[in-house]
């Protein structure tokens, strides 16, 4: 089955994104913004990176080289044109996180927000401890369940729609295991929420 995300287009994520009823791009880009300050890496890995929201927040004076990895290409050539020159190094790689074969030299920081409820979380946590640096942080955010809330909230970008029959919450406590049987050690875990409602939460993992 071909992935929904490819039949996606980038301007229909972000305007439902940015859309008021959702509003998760302001807030995800915060967070963003947070955890480049905290950690200050010198290298920086964006696991479904889409269009590079919150690229913008970051300091390219202290991250040198940026990794993007999305398995939609279309999205990568936005991220291309938009930030293509606006750091030491950018380097886009197209397909799936969970295949040995996307690969990138090691980084400081792996971020992944809002891209484990689509992957095998077991599968893509191996992969992140080969590319994180010894010491390294990994960054996730995933999605809170909510009774009164949809899984993908609706708006006027219908596409989306599509999301509903493929993303799968993951339990913060079992991502939590699933990174310690990788090594990775859980720092902090904290709860945010946008103007809607929807919650979310990020947790940050340090590489043995
Ligand atoms: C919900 S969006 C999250 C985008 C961005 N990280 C954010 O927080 O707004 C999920 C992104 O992950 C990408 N994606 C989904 N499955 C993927 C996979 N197996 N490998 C790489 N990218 C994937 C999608 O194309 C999409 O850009």
């Amino acid at each position: 089955m071909k992935n929904p995300w490819l039949d996606i287009a980038l301007a229909d994520y972000e305007g439902h994104m940015s859309s008021p009823g959702v509003a998760q791009a302001r807030l995800l880009a915060d967070i963003f913004a947070e955890q480049l300050d905290i950690h200050k890496p010198r290298s920086l890995a964006v696991l479904g990176c889409a269009g590079g929201n919150g690229f913008e927040r970051i300091a390219s004076d202290i991250t040198r080289r940026v990794v993007g990895v999305d398995l939609n290409g279309e999205y990568l050539n936005a991220v291309r044109v938009r930030f293509g020159t606006g750091f030491g190094q950018l380097e886009l790689v197209e397909g799936d996180i969970q295949a040995a074969t996307v690969a990138f030299a090691p980084v400081d920081l792996v971020y992944a927000s809002l891209i484990l409820e689509y992957v095998d979380v077991a599968s893509t946590l191996r992969r992140v401890r080969d590319v994180l640096n010894p010491g390294g942080a990994f960054v996730t955010v995933v999605q809170l369940p909510a009774v009164h809330l949809p899984a993908v909230t609706l708006s006027p970008y219908t596409s989306l729609q599509v999301l509903e029959a493929v993303m799968r919450f993951v339990a913060p406590e079992d991502l939590r295991a699933a990174a310690e049987h990788n090594g990775l050690r859980q720092l902090s875990a904290a709860t945010r929420q946008t103007p809607p409602g929807k919650r979310f939460e990020v947790q940050v993992f340090r590489a043995a």
